[in-house]
């Protein structure tokens, strides 16, 4: 009898071991190495033995002359989801592989599903996770009037492909990727040969048919898409689903996209009958323009190609103990951290002694240094206790010399700002002239004459 072949895989990283050891070498984790029988049979095609594929939509596989490409010939579904569409770059992509990844309860599966119910076409959706009659209350509570999606509950994917030649769906989503399980390699789901050898089998399946595959993907406890590093190169796009569970909120950004930019994010809020896209996020990311608080202050930001207002606060106070505390929910720490220093050193504010917490609303988090001088702004605000009008709106990077420093696509923050009905827009001093009627825009070079100008 042959001897069955077995590898050590670390089961946080997937990284490939010759022996047991205590901790992984790549990830530092430990106790995750597991081993896994890796018997590897030759055919390992989607399609059963014998079997000559009855799906239509089949590749030529010859080799053609990139200017004879007819690009138009596979355009890209349109998913009548607005911001998934955004995100994806314009549309699902015929014969793409797409991994969804989020943590648990996050809405994953609600996102894919409502995708699904509100495609025009025959679906599939594939789930290892729950009952056909689990998905169908979920679906109900999403839409209530039935579309072409079918329903699978399966694990193994050669059962999944013999109903899938029979079906011939255009879109196929799996729930999820961990669950799956090959008769072509012996270890249990979820382990790293099983998750590199299923996807591996559906990715042969999407290109061969050009249909587009979306997968959900669990992720490990330090946020990365659980199984092999190498699933993330195997896919062609990689979407995370992100949000503070507390928060209804929730933010789809994309990680990587062989199709599209990856600086577009969809906002989305959980509601009770599903999720709603929000087209305009700057009104519900401002919590009340009515009433002026003192350490809340709006920061004319961008993600991606789309201006948004983000209103911050913060809370400079007393230190009871030795060490002051700071705190940073959605803004870097240690730029919170740089940015104190600069109001220290360059204009003389002593926040030694005194505890800072700061705060983006609505749960995300924000990376675009034009943020800071609203941080600043929010921060001296709190400090002296004095409100800032509702009125105004801040957008500019802070240097650590104190100087003010202008922004990419100014024009689109201050078009943004004046739509939403801010009267005044801090910026960084420019060449560019602007000729916004609604919105007077003031330039300043130092921090020092902000603050003498609003305190
Ligand atoms: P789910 O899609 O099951 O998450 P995942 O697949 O990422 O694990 O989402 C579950 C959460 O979403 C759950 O806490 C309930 C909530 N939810 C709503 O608030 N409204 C809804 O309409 C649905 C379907 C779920
Ligand atoms: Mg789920």
């Amino acid at each position: 009898m042959a001897k069955t072949k077995t590898t050590w895989f670390c089961q946080n990283c997937g990284a490939q071991y010759a022996r047991w050891q205590g901790q992984c070498n790549s990830c530092k984790e430990w106790n995750t190495i597991v081993e896994e029988v890796v018997e590897k049979r030759e055919s390992r095609s989607w399609k059963q033995e014998g079997d000559e594929g009855t799906l239509s939509r089949k590749r030529n596989n010859k080799p053609t002359l990139i200017s004879q490409i007819d690009a138009t010939e596979s355009p890209r579904l349109n998913t009548a989801n607005a911001e998934f569409n955004r995100v994806l770059g314009g549309g699902l992509v015929p014969g793409s592989i797409t991994l969804l990844g989020g943590e648990p309860g996050i809405g994953k599966s609600t996102l894919l599903l409502q995708v699904c119910l509100n495609l025009p076409f025959k679906t599939l959706y594939v789930s290892g996770e729950e009952s056909a009659q689990q998905i169908k209350m979920r679906a109900d509570r999403i839409k209530k009037d039935a579309s072409d999606c079918y329903i699978l509950t399966e694990t193994k994917t050669q059962k999944i492909f013999r109903q899938i030649t029979e079906l011939e769906p255009e879109v196929l989503i799996i729930d999820s990727i961990q669950t799956l399980q090959t008769d072509h390699v012996e270890s249990t789901a979820g382990s790293v040969s099983q998750i590199r050898e299923c996807t591996g089998e559906l990715i042969k399946f999407a290109k061969e048919t050009a249909t587009p595959v979306l997968l959900i993907g669990h992720i490990t406890k330090d946020g990365n898409i659980a199984g092999p590093k190498i699933l993330e190169h195997m896919v062609d796009t990689v979407l995370q689903f992100e949000g503070d569970r507390n928060h209804t909120y929730r933010i789809l950004r994309s990680l990587k996209n062989r199709f599209g930019s990856t600086h577009e994010i969809g906002i989305y809020e959980m509601l009770g009958h599903g999720l709603r896209e929000v087209a305009n996020p700057s009104e519900i990311l401002i919590s009340n323009k009515d009433v002026a608080l003192s350490g809340t202050a709006i920061a004319a930001t961008m993600e991606g190609m789309r201006p948004l207002l983000i209103e911050v606060q913060a809370l400079v106070s007393t230190a009871v103990y030795g060490t002051p505390q700071r705190s940073a929910t959605g803004y870097n720490l240690k730029r919170l951290n740089m940015i104190l220093a600069v109001l220290e050193k360059r204009a003389g504010f002593k926040l030694g002694q005194k505890d800072v917490f700061l705060n983006i609303t609505g749960g995300i988090q924000v990376n675009d240094p034009a943020i800071d001088l609203a941080v600043v702004a929010a921060i001296l605000s709190s400090n002296f206790d004095l409100e800032l009008s509702s009125s105004h709106c801040f957008c500019a990077e802070v240097g650590l010399a104190g100087e003010i420093r202008p922004t990419s696509r100014l024009d689109q923050r201050i078009n943004e700002a004046e739509k939403l009905g801010f009267e005044k827009i801090f910026v960084a001093p420019v060449k560019q002239k602007f000729n916004n009627k609604g919105i007077q825009i003031h330039a300043f070079s130092k921090i020092e004459e902000l603050v003498r100008y609003l305190f």
